[in-house]
């Protein structure tokens, strides 16, 4: 489906679950730290969204079995919480979470270190991955092309020389948890699809200290890098604007 211009009401409900995903990553993010299972990070998530009134888009999609995305170290996304997933301190922790409220979704990640910076390389990872997210939606506007964005990404990530992961892209975003377009993290500027005010994307570079290459576990759902290197994942949705984006998914 592709995405559409959004309503007022359509937009009003976005913000609402955009800002229910944030507060919830936040709590879930606190209480990242060796020795806590990524079943029970996710069992957080559950509660706090519970409370707020929204629901948990990744469970049930496309049969994932749990409420929220939890990706360790060379685990790039879609990692499955599980009470044998113990954390430990310096692990970089991908938190990638999706609410559904009044029928509109909103699609938000991060990334932290457990227990704070341990190796700087890592907390560089961290650092400057989520500086591309910025970047890319410092480049939206009314008429960007998905080229634009990707460029914006792709620049930053690039300085680093970090991989860029191609596989998986950012989004449209809103009435489904996918819309088209897709929004890769590399490309060109004046390429690709046009965009316009009131449509709502969700931007999510994911990058690697080594390769680009990414591989599906056994478990048919967990991305991890080939050459194990570790990965961070940033992603906001945003609205566009005719000047601008807003973030709909920060706090
Ligand atoms: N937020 C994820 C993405 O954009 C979607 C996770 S789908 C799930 O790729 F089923 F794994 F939850
Ligand atoms: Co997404």
């Amino acid at each position: 489906m592709q995405t559409r211009v959004k309503t007022a009401s359509e937009i009003k409900a976005m913000r609402e679950s955009g800002r229910m995903l944030a507060t919830v990553l936040q709590v879930v993010k606190s209480q990242v730290a060796g020795g806590i299972t990524t079943k029970q990070l996710a069992d957080i998530a559950a509660r706090e969204l519970k409370v707020l009134g929204g629901t948990p888009t990744c469970l049930g999609y496309h049969g994932f079995p749990e409420v929220i995305c939890i990706s360790v170290n060379e685990e790039v996304v879609h990692g499955i919480p599980r009470a044998d997933k113990f954390i430990k301190t310096g692990d970089i922790v991908s938190l990638d979470f999706g609410v559904t409220y009044r029928g509109m979704i909103t699609d938000g990640a991060l990334s932290v270190i457990a227990n704070g910076t341990l190796n700087q390389k890592h907390a560089d990872l961290v650092k400057y991955t989520e500086q591309s997210l910025l970047s890319g939606i410092a480049a939206v506007h009314d008429q960007v092309r998905t080229g634009d964005i990707g460029a914006a990404v792709e620049v930053v990530l690039k300085k680093q020389g970090y991989g860029i992961v191609r596989d998986l892209v950012g989004h449209g975003v809103g009435h489904e948890f996918h819309e088209d377009p897709n929004i890769p993290n590399y490309g060109r500027a004046n390429t690709g699809p046009w965009l316009q005010a009131g449509m709502t994307i969700a931007i999510e570079p994911m990058a690697t200290l080594g390769t680009h290459r990414v591989y599906l576990a056994d478990d048919e759902w967990t991305i991890l890098t080939q050459d194990q290197s570790w990965a961070a994942h940033f992603e906001h949705t945003v609205l566009i604007t005719e000047d601008g984006a807003e973030i709909l998914t920060g706090v």
